[in-house]
């Protein structure tokens, strides 16, 4: 298809759906002082501040996905703070006044165009002792890790393979992905991204032993509430993140593949994300971009090669099926969301709440698995209204081994 005639499709295709995707651009609830307040106050889709212009959408989306333009319409009184981090990096925040202070009602990170050396570097675990480090780079570099286990001394290095992607009129930047190893449990390395950088990331392997502490998080997304999550996650010093699904809310909008990758990347270079896909990461847009998971696909390889799967959607664990009933054999799920979407928060429960779902509510935050030792995990959940030290939930959990009721 060509140019031109996606851009008749595309503009149809908006005429029906771009007041759709569009219109939430009131991204998230007022601040919940308790859970004392009603969850229906967070409901904040039917917003009166959303820009509801279709036309200017249209031309915005397309200013949008034509180069890394950034943009966010709501009529509030506020005031805004612009926060210059360093020499290349600034924080703009823009701050409401019905919210508390503290609660950001847009966020996002500048860039000077001169020089950007947030390369959206992502680590994930590969096997028992490799780790693959992901970054992007605007220019062709020689996909290359130098790494070592003193900070300055690199005595190892490892080569890997670059991509990019075409989605509409946006193009990725060079995707490059190296696995490192093999490397000791439990130790910092120290590495440099591409064979001229000087910017040193560090990260821990995961222990080889027990105790191991995971953070558990969905729903990320990049908003003021994603900063509050993020902070409260590198506060709880873990060793390995996972994320079930919903990373950026692109949405459809590449630019913010990289806007969230440069707002993780403090997290996702220092300790291993692994991660799966969510709806919001298919952006299949049919006749026009057919292909879902583009740039989840792109962008977050997984180790699924290494677990024997044919496609990076999936990875393997092993685990006990449960039959619709309780059985104190089966598997305990945990339903955590709402990292920082900026949907708001999903408050919507099946009501009456059935005997087997034992704890439910709806607020910001993440959670903890802690695996203690061979018989025994807590989990704790953590609201980000709260200090990370508070845990709103707990429960042990125990291996079904040392019942022996559960022996299969
Ligand atoms: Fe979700």
């Amino acid at each position: 298809m060509t140019t031109r005639s996606k851009f008749v499709l595309l503009v149809f295709a908006f005429m029906f759906a771009g007041n759709l995707v569009l219109s939430h651009s009131y991204e998230r609830p007022p601040a919940r002082k308790t859970v004392s307040v009603p969850l229906a106050e967070d409901a904040d889709s039917t917003s009166p501040q959303q820009v509801q212009f279709l036309l200017l959408q249209i031309f915005l989306w397309i200013l949008y996905n034509t180069g890394d333009v950034w943009y966010h319409g709501e009529a509030s009184f506020g005031h805004g703070q612009l926060a210059l981090m360093n020499a290349t990096q600034a924080l703009w925040a823009w701050h409401r006044n019905q919210d508390d202070e503290e609660v950001v009602g847009h966020l996002v990170w500048l860039t000077n165009l001169s020089f950007d050396p947030a390369c959206k570097v992502h680590i994930s675990m590969v096997g028992p002792d490799k780790m693959r480090i992901s970054w992007i780079t605007e220019d062709d570099v020689t996909p290359i890790v130098k790494y070592g286990t003193s900070s300055g001394n690199y005595e190892s290095s490892a080569t890997g393979t670059t991509s990019s992607y075409s989605y509409l009129w946006y193009e990725s930047g060079k995707i490059h992905d190296v696995v490192i190893g093999p490397l000791n449990p439990d130790t910092t390395y120290y590495y440099v991204c591409g064979p001229d950088s000087t910017q040193e990331f560090s990260f821990k392997t995961t222990p080889s032993q027990l105790p191991i502490k995971f953070a558990i998080v969905g729903d990320l997304g990049q908003t003021g509430w994603t900063k509050s999550t993020l902070e409260h996650i590198s506060a709880s010093n873990y060793d390995m993140l996972l994320l079930p699904g919903d990373l950026s809310y692109a949405d459809f909008f590449q630019p913010r593949w990289d806007s969230f990758g440069r707002l993780v990347e403090p997290l996702t270079s220092y300790r291993p994300w692994m991660v799966t896909q969510g709806n919001h990461e298919i952006e299949r847009m049919p006749l026009v971009h057919d292909e879902p998971f583009t740039a989840y696909n792109a962008r977050w390889h997984m180790p699924f090669k290494e677990s024997g799967s044919e496609s990076n959607l999936y990875y393997s664990f092993e685990g006990r099926v449960y039959k619709n009933q309780k059985n104190n054999c089966g598997p305990i799920y945990i339903t955590i969301g709402d990292g920082g979407n900026r949907e708001g928060l999903a408050d919507k429960y099946d009501e009456p709440q059935i005997p087997i779902s034992v704890f439910r509510e709806a607020s910001f935050g993440h959670g903890q698995l802690q695996v203690m030792n061979a018989t025994h995990a807590l989990w704790t959940w953590h609201r980000n209204q709260d200090d990370v030290a508070v845990a709103a939930d707990s429960v042990w959990l125990t291996n079904l081994s040392i019942d022996p009721a559960c022996k299969v």
